[in-house]
């Protein structure tokens, strides 16, 4: 006469065999596999068992246990399969399929990306300070008198409570030596606002990165050479660099960059890309004042600084002849930086 268990392992077989759905299958499951199902009594039943008895009942039951566990897995199995092609013979594979745009990024953020790395391996940590400013920060921490011409209603955006729309990022420059001592090696990227008559070459906003030095010795040559590398790593190495004086209030002296090179679209011009100079004693003083210590001694430590123009570097870079180009969102333009 067949073992108990053997007959049980015949019931399971049969009820999963004609389990018609998902449900009935669970009810077999539980019935026969569950914790007070059938199979599981028997273990239960293995501890009153004669010593000679036990290892035979024991290895039947783990076969038992193991042939029901795999009928019901692998019924499962064919209901799922059923479902899945159930829910794929609703599916046209003939028809076109629903196209996801594809986001990139602006043609301004992939050169801000380009200028920063390159501006991290030389050691640059990024400062940020915010687009409305205060008179302050943007002219007179910067050694920039109240009847300089930048400071023209004309020329500035104001706000009715006197704060402005800053028209450089060089104020950056005061808040990064407000917040810390030297030395100071940071670049600031960042929008900035000029009420300029707009044209292919001028936008009411624009974009620049300004960088500042500051160590002990620093000199027009570290000024020099930290432009001119980053002039190449941008543009390649064949990129001629050229620096003429020009004038600022907050540098002493001042200059401005020209780039040229053969492999841009624009090669033989030399294009004006950046206002740069040894910080001015004078700002220092400035930032000492507001500091309330001598942190940045003029006598003790110097500094360069630089106002990159991203409009104009991205426009020699990509060769973009309209600035408007960057804020009118027209998809046909952007594109083709994608
Ligand atoms: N802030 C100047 C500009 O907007 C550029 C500049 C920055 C010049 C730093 C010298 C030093 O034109």
């Amino acid at each position: 006469m067949p073992h108990p268990l053997e007959e049980l392992r015949k019931a399971a077989r049969r009820e999963i065999e004609s389990a018609s759905d998902a449900q009935s299958l669970e009810a077999a499951r539980v019935k026969y596999l569950g914790r007070s199902g059938s199979i599981s009594s028997w273990g239960e039943q293995m501890k009153t068992l004669g010593k000679d008895e036990k290892p035979t009942v024991g290895k039947l039951l783990n076969h038992v246990r193991n042939a029901v566990t795999a009928a019901i897995e692998e019924r499962a199995q064919k209901f799922r399969t059923e479902r899945e092609s159930d829910a794929l013979a609703n599916i046209d594979i003939s028809l076109p399929g629903t196209r996801h745009e594809r986001g990139s990024l602006h043609p301004l953020t992939q050169m801000l990306d380009r200028s920063i790395d390159i501006f991290r391996r030389m050691g640059f940590a990024l400062a940020d300070g915010p687009d409305i400013e205060d008179e302050w920060h943007c002219f007179d921490a910067l050694n920039t008198p109240p009847d300089h011409p930048a400071r023209n209603e004309q020329d500035t955006f104001y706000l009715p409570d006197g704060r402005l729309l800053r028209t450089h990022t060089s104020t950056v420059q005061i808040r990064a030596m407000q917040a810390a001592p030297p030395p100071m090696r940071v670049i600031a990227p960042g929008a900035c606002y000029r009420r300029d008559e707009i044209d292919a070459t001028h936008s009411a906003q624009f974009h620049q990165i300004e960088g500042l030095y500051v160590d002990e010795n620093v000199s027009v040559a570290d000024l020099k050479g930290t432009l001119e590398f980053f002039m190449r790593e941008l543009f390649g190495p064949e990129t001629a660099v050229r620096f003429l004086p020009d004038h600022f209030p907050f540098t002493e002296p001042s200059l401005q960059i020209h780039v040229r090179s053969k492999a841009l679209k624009r090669g033989e011009q030399w294009i004006e890309v950046a206002g740069c100079g040894m910080v001015h004693p004078a700002v220092f003083e400035a930032v000492n004042k507001a500091r309330g210590d001598a942190a940045y001694d003029p006598e003790k430590w110097t500094g360069f600084a630089f106002g990159l123009g991203m409009d104009r570097l991205a426009m020699i870079l990509f060769d973009i002849p309209d600035i408007r180009l960057f804020a009118q969102n027209d998809l046909r333009f952007l594109r083709q930086f994608a």
